[in-house]
């Protein structure tokens, strides 16, 4: 049985997804030996509230010189992550000397507006190859994981953080005690630490089961961030929801008793309470949700094949592991994945060895059904590919139930 790894509580568990890959292992097509598999089952912490996984993946086996995913790939989190800079820039950014942190930047996506500006910054990712493409765009990037002796390191040779900020990546991390000390070392006394991820809220609402996969060990919500933070001498002050991925919250978090809390975090608190958000009988509900599109799809794919139809899947998303795992999918069932990113294609989706191809795979011919794994970017992909729905084609959603447009 484990423990809660924010404090030490007990967990339920209340949704085993079964044996899952690595969820950005995409396989070279000659190297199918020795995947790696674990037990991906989430569970809720009695004590602090906390949605987290049951079973850790070791950090170097997904973050690493190879990870294939890079954030700029989307012209919309492009422009999300520009006007986040922008804003950091007119209101944190503005004293003497600012200088911005940001765990996890990828490939620069976010800190390539505060480099332009002339502003200082440093990322700190582990993954070298998205490092490197930032570099590629005059970032300084620190190629490391961040923790306490990351932090207390960088706020020797560079001095302390304004702001630091981390989209999408502190509910990778396990370790948040390390995190939270690492935070203590380089902030100044009245920084910020801002970070955005997936909201629980969204996630049970829509049903979003896929955003649980191995790199996403927490599923936040307002008040099991205010905690977290309360724990380790922090507080949560600001909440703001964003649309992107799906539903996300940015929470702003400072030194205990250096910022007024916004009225925006009682009040999301309030709702989280009032819809009884991290209770086992809602967690419960979803699972029993999560299990209905499992079989709908799987449904839905059989009689497709069994029509004759053709069905191939838009985007290899890290998310789409979760799926096809738990449904069990194969090239069968969807002929092939396509993604715009290279390092994706030619390869194979990890665990079900679905062949990934370029986007131009898609019109030739078009496929009559294309299963949207990337449904977070369904309206950027969906004005893109206009001509599909013209030919004929129709898409499949499976959140936040399994229906065809
Ligand atoms: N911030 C980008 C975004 O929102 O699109 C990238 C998100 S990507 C899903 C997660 C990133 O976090 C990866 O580039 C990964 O290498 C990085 N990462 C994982 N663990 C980390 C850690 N302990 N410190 C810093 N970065 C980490
Ligand atoms: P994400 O949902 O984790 O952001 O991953 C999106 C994946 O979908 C990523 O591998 C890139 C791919 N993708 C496309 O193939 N075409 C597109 O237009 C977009 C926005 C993403
Ligand atoms: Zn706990």
């Amino acid at each position: 049985m484990a423990d809660c790894r924010i404090c030490g509580g007990v967990l339920t568990e209340f949704y085993d997804f079964g044996r899952q890959p690595l969820s950005d292992a995409f396989l070279e097509p000659d190297k199918l030996e020795g995947e790696f598999f674990f037990r991906l089952a989430v569970g809720l912490c009695s004590d602090c509230t906390m949605v987290q996984l049951m079973e850790e993946v070791p950090r170097d086996k997904m973050f690493h010189e190879d990870y294939p995913y890079f954030s700029s790939g989307s012209s919309v989190m492009r422009k999300h992550f520009e006007l986040t800079a922008r804003k950091f820039l007119e209101t944190e950014l503005t004293g003497p000397d600012p200088f911005i942190v940001e765990i996890g930047c990828n490939d620069g996506i976010m800190l390539k507006t505060a480099a332009e500006a002339g502003v200082k910054h440093l990322g700190v990712d582990p993954s070298g190859g998205v490092g490197e493409v930032a570099r590629g765009k005059g970032i300084r990037v620190r190629t490391a994981f961040f923790e306490e002796s990351t932090a207390v390191e960088v706020a020797k040779e560079e001095g302390h953080a304004d702001v630091i900020f981390a989209a999408n990546t502190i509910c990778h991390i396990p370790y948040m005690d390390s995190i939270f000390r690492g935070i203590d070392a380089l902030l100044k006394p009245n920084g910020v630490f801002v970070f955005e991820d997936p909201y629980l809220g969204d996630i049970n609402q829509r049903t979003s089961f896929d955003q649980i996969y191995d790199e996403h060990y927490y599923l936040f919500t307002a008040r099991s961030v205010q905690a977290m933070a309360r724990k380790f001498g922090f507080d949560l002050v600001d909440v703001e929801r964003y649309p992107v991925h799906g539903g996300e919250v940015r929470y702003t978090i400072a030194r205990a008793g250096a910022r007024e809390p916004s009225a925006a975090v009682a009040e999301l608190i309030a709702e989280e309470t009032a819809a009884g958000l991290a209770t086992l009988p809602t967690l419960e509900a979803f699972g029993a949700k999560v299990t209905k599109i499992k079989e709908d799809l799987v449904a839905l794919l059989t009689k497709l094949r069994e029509e004759g139809k053709t069905v191939v899947a838009y985007g290899a998303t890290a998310k789409s592991a979760t799926v096809a795992n738990l449904c069990g999918l194969s090239s069968e069932l969807v002929s092939f994945v396509c993604d715009t990113t290279p390092q994706k294609q030619n390869r194979l989706t990890p665990g079900t060895h679905i062949p990934v191809r370029s986007p131009e795979a898609f019109s030739n011919p078009y496929p009559d059904y294309a299963l949207l794994f990337a449904w977070n970017h369904a309206e950027e992909i969906m004005a893109k590919e206009k001509a599909f729905r013209e030919a004929g084609g129709k898409w499949i959603l499976y959140v936040p139930e399994v229906h065809v447009l």
